[in-house]
């Protein structure tokens, strides 16, 4: 019974490891460099003579699968595709180690994929000893939005306004809500452009038109999914801003004066002191004189 029950624990935990280590996931923005890890955990050093470690990517329509391939510590260069020429290093101190990881140069959105790293030990026969997946995902932070109006529609009958917001530099396609603040509804959006810019990240439009009324607040969110990121802007209706904003500058006005009249204080009470202190000199000096005349 023990032993079955020490197989079977070490089953579980083989299996454990195995699926901690199945896939990884990765994200990287466009441009970044960025590792892709691959450990083949060994106690002491590596004979790398007789291994072949190939980063591949998994695609089985691709022509071209070699990402990296490193043959008895070297890298094998012939086999890998133009796609990767030129962008990848593997971390040369650590491969006695173990540690394949591989650096991938200048991320680009062709890059978003899945990748295997697969250690193969040729010793009597050519042996598969370690494999590894790693998933990369791209993306880049949207840019804080802006957002515009309310523009008064003059055509439509209602006093109808937009609203516009925009952002850009981003990556993937974002979720663009439009949010009334006052009740923490989502609104529908009249127009919602999002488009791909040369540099491969998008840019995104969007407005809004409702019904005027009196102290609008309205938000305008872009949310990256992949960076959980939420950037969002506000409109708050203007006429609160313009009595605060007086209000303020009679605080300012009221905190000079304030300011002043500590500053004439702290003079009196500065040539007090110095009188004072003058004062207490003088005392002693003619008090030291009186005690130094006594023994004579
Ligand atoms: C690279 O691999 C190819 C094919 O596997 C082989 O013919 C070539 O000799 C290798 N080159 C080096 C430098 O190992
Ligand atoms: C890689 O770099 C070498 C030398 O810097 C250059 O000759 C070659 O054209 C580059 N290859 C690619 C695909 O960029
Ligand atoms: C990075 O890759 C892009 C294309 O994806 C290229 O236009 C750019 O010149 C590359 N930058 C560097 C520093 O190699
Ligand atoms: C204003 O309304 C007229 C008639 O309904 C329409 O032809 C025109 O395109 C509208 N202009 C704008 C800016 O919406
Ligand atoms: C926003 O919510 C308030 C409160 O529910 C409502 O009175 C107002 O009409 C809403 N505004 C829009 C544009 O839906
Ligand atoms: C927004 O659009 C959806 C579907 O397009 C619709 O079901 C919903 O009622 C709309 N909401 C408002 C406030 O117009
Ligand atoms: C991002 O904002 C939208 C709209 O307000 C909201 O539905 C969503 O829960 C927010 N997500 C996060 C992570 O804050
Ligand atoms: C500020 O608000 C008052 C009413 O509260 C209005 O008469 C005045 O025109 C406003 N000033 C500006 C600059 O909007």
């Amino acid at each position: 019974v023990l032993h079955f029950s020490c197989g079977f624990l070490l089953l579980f935990l083989h299996s454990l490891r195995a699926v901690t280590t199945l896939e990884k996931m990765i994200v990287s923005k466009l441009g970044d460099n960025t590792k892709l890890s691959c450990i083949y955990p060994q106690g002491g050093k590596l004979h790398l003579e007789n291994l072949r470690v190939y980063w591949q990517v998994d695609d089985p329509q691709e022509k071209c699968s070699v990402v990296y391939a490193l043959i008895s510590g070297q890298d094998n260069e012939s086999e890998q595709c133009i796609h990767f020429k030129n962008r990848t290093q593997l971390l040369w101190d650590r491969l006695e180690n173990g540690d394949f990881s591989l650096l991938l140069l200048n991320v680009s959105q062709s890059d978003a994929r899945k990748y295997k790293c697969i250690v193969l030990q040729n010793t009597e026969y050519t042996k598969r000893v370690h494999h590894e997946e790693v998933v990369l995902s791209l993306a880049a932070s949207y840019s804080q939005p802006i957002l515009s109006g309310p523009i008064r529609n003059t055509n439509s009958s209602e006093e109808e306004v937009t609203f516009s917001c925009k952002s850009s530099n981003g990556y993937p396609k974002p979720n663009v809500y439009w949010i009334n603040k006052t009740d923490n509804q989502h609104l529908n959006s009249s127009e919602l452009k999002i488009t791909l810019q040369t540099d491969g990240t998008y840019s995104v439009f969007s407005t809004l038109k409702i019904k005027a009324t009196s102290n609008m607040q309205i938000e305008c969110s872009i949310k990256n999914e992949i960076l959980q990121e939420n950037l969002s802007a506000n409109y708050m209706e203007k006429e609160m801003s313009n009595s605060s904003n007086q209000e303020s500058q009679k605080d300012l006005g009221q905190n000079r004066r304030g300011a002043q009249a500590i500053s004439i204080v702290s003079v009196v009470i500065l040539i007090a002191l110095l009188v004072a202190l003058a004062c207490w000199l003088k005392k002693r000096r003619s008090s030291q004189l009186k005690s130094y005349k006594a023994p004579v």
